[in-house]
């Protein structure tokens, strides 16, 4: 027998054993003074430890993989929930519950595709950050987390937000774009939204997991103010904003260590630097050592039986005893766990699956983040709004008779009644592929009651451009399916698609494009089509939100979270790195580009993208005014006046970038804030922003304190990153210091 099985029988008896045992939380011969929830969490967690035997310490540090097709089929845990991402036995007899964890940003997922869990899914990740609406992002996750609440779960393993470096990269539908800014607000807010159930969320994956090609065995290399500039500040920013209670470290290194056993990441940056009181769990199958990983910072193995080996379980007991990892580290491991678990309300408010969800009320929800999500990047003559009163309407491709795509892996929420369609491939993980039961088709058909819809395959292009040659109105659906472990190979549209939407766009040449891809795609196609809107993964209701948005119920307000490139050539790796045919290939990925991610790059060499970060049209016009800006009580606030100039009601994002004149930062300039404003036609609205001083900065790395140069900086108040609709003005700021919160350092006149 090996010492994992012998492990996982000895963990097995011990959960059995507690779960016989009465809870005997409140009981008069068994006082448990850390239930006292006037204390605070840090303190109940030290109560509570104090109390735990070794072998009690040891449950915490070891997690299972919650379902039964492990990679090496060893025993299923019995109480964990069936189909789920993890399991952490609790100790019942200190009141101490269990932690069951799923599945993640976009809802409820299941491991399995085989009875699995039917919930509600967001939009992408992406599709929300596109929202640049926070509010929405806190009620997504609010909702989900109620889901997870009523399913069982205490942890949501949510919070994804590795920067978009590369547009191939498999799960760029899970995260939130390329800006450090905007996905750090965005996703802190789902994970503060997720958390309000009382549960823990992640953020993950802690760091530098920008592809899929070679997770396991690249080394990211970046310089540590560069990393700190951006990927490390989006999770910064993420963990200030949302406080998660955990941190999930990634699969690959990160300059040479592994991310789970990396002192840099873990120790200094994370839990020195920046103060993060919770714990670190691995990714599953992402620790490599026991005395490293745990004196390096890794606080919990996950889903151990993805590892090598059962690292967290015996390996650490006999590491403690002999004292290559330190009592008081073991403690602290524990305590972090404990800690999480008390301040989250995991521990007062246990779970109880009781199924109770409104689909109906989180349908919408879903939906109404899916309408905001849309991007419209092109619309010629006003081909849209689509008029109501048309006699045909041709909808060609996408499978838009049945569903609406989404993407795959351990994130894949499965909708009520199972996909809308069956049997594409790849059918084993990272799939099946899933349809979301909202088709366009029905939907576009019941906001035209009066026209007659006729739906094309696309799978002969010359048959759907003889429809379309005919029809009022010609919607032509391009999608893109993807999942996690795979990178994108390029950025075409696949199975012949773009000469699909060629065909039909030269029979009609008012063909609108609706794409449900990951994230960005080349658009050979452009020219010929009138409009395009990017709908992403829209999640549940994704069909009536297609459908609202192409009719002008709901006005576009969308934008791009991420740059749209022209070629592959424009980016900082035309060609990825590692095979995906030499899966065991060890590699580097040198991110040469340092901090100047996404529209940084692009403005930085010149280039000239297919549509630029923050890019997104309305059915309405927004012009600037009054820009204005000063320093107030420390901070630089920013004024100017929105106006919606055009016919109907609609939401701007006036976006502000700020510019150095005089010091120098990775790129020309940086978001540095943005506010979403609903107007009413006519109307004009007054916006002040609080820019975050860290955008202003540079980090100064010896000291580690962020610096604004004294000096002129432009403001520019546009509608995407290539600065259109812009106005700007130069204000000059003092020199400042900051902590690496963005909090004033009194100056001591010294460097
Ligand atoms: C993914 C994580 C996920 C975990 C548990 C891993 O493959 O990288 O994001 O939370 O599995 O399912």
């Amino acid at each position: 027998m090996t010492t994992r099985t012998t492990t996982l029988i000895k963990h097995t008896l011990a959960v059995a054993i507690a779960a016989a045992l009465p809870l005997i939380a409140g009981a008069a011969e068994a006082p448990m003074p850390w239930m006292n929830r006037a204390l605070s969490a840090g303190q109940r967690a030290t109560l509570v430890l104090k109390e735990m035997t070794q072998e009690e310490k040891l449950q915490w540090v070891y997690g299972y993989f919650g379902s039964d097709f492990a990679p090496k089929k060893t025993i299923k845990i019995a109480a964990a929930l069936p189909s789920s991402a993890g399991y952490i036995p609790g100790v019942a007899r200190l009141g101490l519950p269990e932690l069951f964890e799923t599945d993640a940003g976009l809802g409820v997922a299941s491991q399995a595709s085989a009875n699995p869990r039917e919930r509600t899914s967001l939009p992408s990740g992406l599709a929300t950050a596109a929202t640049w609406n926070p509010k929405l992002a806190y009620q997504g996750g609010a909702m989900i987390g109620a889901e997870a609440r009523a399913s069982g779960f205490n942890v949501m393993l949510a919070g994804g937000v590795n920067l978009m470096r590369d547009p191939r990269n498999g799960r760029n539908f899970e995260y939130a774009g390329e800006d450090p800014l905007l996905s750090g607000i965005m996703v802190g807010q789902a994970v503060k939204g997720i958390q309000s159930n009382h549960l823990i969320s992640t953020v993950k994956h802690y760091a530098l997991n920008n592809q899929e090609t070679g997770r396991n065995e690249l080394d990211a290399r970046i310089g540590d103010v560069a990393a700190r500039t951006s990927d490390l500040l989006a999770m910064q920013l993420v963990i200030e904003q949302g406080d998660p209670g955990s941190v999930m470290c990634a699969y690959n290194r990160v300059n040479g260590p592994y991310a789970c056993e990396n002192a840099w990441l873990l120790n200094e940056v994370l839990k020195q630097d920046w103060g993060f009181k919770g714990y670190v769990m691995s990714d599953w199958g992402a620790v490599h050592s026991t005395v490293a990983s745990a004196n390096n910072g890794l606080d919990q193995q996950s889903g151990s039986e993805f590892d090598k080996s059962p690292y967290f379980a015996g390996a650490l007991e006999e590491a403690v005893k002999t004292g290559s990892v330190a009592q008081s580290r073991f403690d602290n491991m524990v305590y972090r766990i404990l800690y999480a678990m008390f301040d989250k309300g995991v521990v007062d408010h246990p779970v109880k699956p009781d199924g109770a969800i409104d689909f109906a009320a989180h349908g919408l929800i879903s939906r109404t983040d899916a309408e905001e999500s849309m991007v419209l990047l092109k619309n010629d003559g006003q081909v849209l709004p689509l008029r109501k009163d048309v006699k045909t309407i041709a909808v060609i491709g996408g499978y838009a008779d049945q569903g609406v795509l989404s993407g795959g892996g351990s994130s894949q929420v499965y909708p009520i009644g199972g996909s809308a369609v069956k049997g594409l491939l790849p059918a084993s993980w990272p799939g099946p592929v899933v349809y979301h039961p909202s088709a366009p088709v029905k939907e576009i058909a019941a906001l035209a009651p009066g026209a007659k819809v006729v739906f094309d395959s696309g799978a002969d292009p010359a048959r759907a451009a003889q429809l379309a040659a005919s029809a009022d109105a010609v919607i032509v659906f391009g999608t893109h399916w993807i999942g996690e472990a795979n990178d994108a190979l390029d950025l075409a549209l696949p199975d012949k698609q773009d000469e699909l939407i060629a065909a039909v766009a030269a029979a009609n040449p008012r063909t609108v494009v609706v794409l449900e891809t990951s994230g960005p795609v080349l658009m050979p196609w452009l020219g010929k089509t009138a409009a395009v809107l990017q709908a992403w993964y829209p999640g549940t209701r994704g069909g009536e939100a297609i459908a609202r948005v192409l009719f002008g119920d709901v006005n576009p307000s969308g934008h791009l979270p991420a740059t749209f490139p022209a070629s592959l050539s424009q980016l900082p790796r035309p060609v990825l790195d590692g095979d995906p045919a030499k899966p065991q290939m060890q590699f580097k990925v040198d991110y040469h580009e340092g901090a100047a991610v996404g529209y940084k790059w692009f403005d930085l060499k010149k280039h000239k993208p297919l549509f630029p970060f923050g890019h997104g049209l309305s059915y309405t016009r927004f012009e600037y005014s009054a820009l204005a800006g000063g320093y107030k009580d420390g901070q630089l606030q920013v004024r100017f006046k929105v106006s919606n100039t055009g016919k109907v009601a609609g939401k701007d994002v006036a976006q502000l970038y700020v510019s150095p004149l005089g010091a120098r930062w990775e790129a020309p300039k940086r978001l540095a804030g943005w506010d979403k404003v609903d107007l009413q036609p006519g109307e004009t609205r007054e916006v002040t922003l609080t820019v975050e001083p860290r955008m202003l900065a540079v980090l100064h790395g010896p000291s580690k304190t962020w610096r604004i140069a004294k000096g002129k900086y432009t403001l520019l108040l546009a509608q995407d990153a290539g600065g259109t609709g812009e106005s700007s003005i130069t204000v000059d700021l003092p020199a400042r210091k900051l902590d690496l919160h963005g909090k004033a350092v009194p100056s001591t006149g010294k460097r």
